[in-house]
């Protein structure tokens, strides 16, 4: 039996994506040390379906025809190199490794140059939507080697997501290109995330809407302009009770989030080439506040101050934060497209800017009505520096400024921790102002350190000794 794919871990997202790979008719063959999961992966495949689940290596690489094609989908950082080194006496040159987990992409360059010096193909694959994408058709972000590609193409363009039957998966650029947009997709999503439980808390402890209103209010939204999964399963949540306690289990959901690091490396990588992206900065910033549950307790009892309530008329406050949601949502896109765009030259990626919004239209965790938008504004203008530049887009945001700068002002005032939503705002009147207070800045630093400005009325930098 030779098989035409290989999976390294199942766990829930490898075993999802290799069963999906087999119902599309391919002979798939997993590898997991753990023989419960070999055997559970054997059972769960579809009637009809050549599926096999090992737990020796060798026979995994043994079964699959040449070049092979094997995908990884383990915990980013170390086990990723344990497999490498596993595989590596396995193999041969030609042979295809695929990384599908959220690694580095620092990582994945220096393991494609490793791996290369050997002849062996090595690409980084963004895979998004989690458990039930990787089942039914996630989003799949390859970069990398171009040779290797054709070989995988037939493969994921099968299992992924589709759009209007348009598959969603594209090949993204040079290097690690793959996962690099996997990266900054994940930055998005926190961004998103952390707006959205914003908004719930305006809503929820500002304006007094129940679990049940909430529900409603947000599955309204997703018959709307905010259509979008996240959105969707913020609904679904709303009306989740707990097993335990007949309570709503929002409610009984500890408030302190854990992060994998995928946005903060957005946040890292966004410093080191220079884009701004605050409201992804913002959104790593409260989960990190968030951890801090014991040091909030203490200090919410020594300050004493609680949020106000909002005294809006309550419709007219929803429809505030719907719009001020809407452009925060916006912001996000924007801020992680720019830093794409820039990330294209300044890592010389070369990453397609139309092809990553056409694979983020369905699949992947960000999906939304917006990405088929930005899909006609980034085909018109694939060099596009940042989405507030385009005529449609800008229209879009003037019509929700206004709620936004309500709902900025409410949180302000009645102490709601609205960082992002704020952050939002903060980017929008700063990327639309021709005039920032910088000169001063600019002084200050020549003031102190010499280091030079430039002027208005004439070109070169300038220095002066300004104590005199
Ligand atoms: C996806 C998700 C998925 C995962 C991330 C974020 O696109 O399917 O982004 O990859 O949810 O790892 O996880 P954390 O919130 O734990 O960082």
């Amino acid at each position: 039996q030779q098989f035409d794919f290989g999976m390294i871990g199942l766990g829930v997202m490898g075993r999802n994506l290799l069963l999906n790979m087999a119902d599309h008719g391919f002979k798939v063959i997993g590898f997991d040390k753990d023989e419960q999961k070999t055997t559970a992966f054997e059972k769960a495949a579809t009637t009809g379906t050549t599926v096999k689940g090992v737990s020796n290596l060798k026979a995994m690489t043994d079964g699959l025809s040449l070049p092979r094609r094997i995908m990884m989908l383990v915990p980013a950082g170390k086990p990723v190199d344990d497999v490498i080194e596993s595989l590596l006496p396995l193999v041969q040159p030609g042979d295809i490794i695929i990384d599908g987990g959220n690694s580095h992409y620092t990582d994945t360059l220096r393991r494609v140059q490793y791996l290369a010096e050997k002849g062996i193909h090595f690409m980084g694959v963004g895979v998004s939507g989690g458990e039930q994408g990787a089942r039914t058709g996630p989003s799949i972000m390859p970069g990398g080697d171009q040779e290797a590609y054709p070989h995988v193409q037939p493969m994921l363009e099968a299992i992924s997501a589709k759009f209007k039957g348009e598959p969603c998966v594209a090949h993204l650029g040079k290097g690690a290109a793959g996962h690099y947009v996997k990266m900054v997709h994940n930055g998005i999503e926190y961004a998103i995330m952390q707006l959205i439980c914003e908004a719930y808390d305006l809503l929820h402890r500002g304006a007094g809407l129940s679990n049940d209103e909430l529900h409603q209010t947000f599955d309204a939204w997703n018959k709307g302009e905010l259509q979008s999964f996240l959105i969707e399963i913020t609904a679904a949540i709303f009306k989740q009770k707990d097993d335990k306690t007949n309570n709503y289990l929002v409610d009984m959901i500890l408030d302190k989030a854990g992060a994998k690091g995928t946005g903060k490396w957005t946040s890292q990588d966004a410093m080191d080439i220079g884009v701004p992206i605050p409201t992804i900065d913002m959104a790593v910033t409260m989960r990190n506040i968030s951890a801090l549950k014991s040091e909030r307790t203490n200090s919410a009892a020594l300050f004493a101050h609680s949020i106000t309530p909002v005294t809006t008329d309550k419709a007219t406050f929803v429809q505030q934060v719907h719009d001020a949601l809407f452009f925060g949502i916006l912001i996000s896109y924007t801020q992680g497209l720019a830093m794409l765009h820039r990330a294209s030259t300044e890592l010389d990626m070369q990453i397609p800017m139309p092809s990553v919004v056409r694979v983020w239209r369905a699949g992947c965790i960000i999906r939304s009505t917006l990405l088929d938008l930005f899909t006609n504004i980034y085909d018109q203008n694939p060099q596009l520096e940042n989405l507030l530049l385009d005529k449609q887009i800008a229209n879009m945001l003037k019509g929700k400024e206004a709620g936004m700068r309500a709902v900025a002002a409410t949180a302000v005032t009645n102490r709601f921790p609205a960082g992002a939503l704020l952050n939002a705002l903060t980017y929008f009147d700063a990327y639309t102002s021709a005039q920032l207070p910088i000169n001063l800045l600019q002084a200050q630093r020549d003031y102190f350190g010499a280091h030079t400005y430039q002027r208005i009325d004439q070109p070169g930098s300038f220095h002066t000794e300004w104590n005199q």
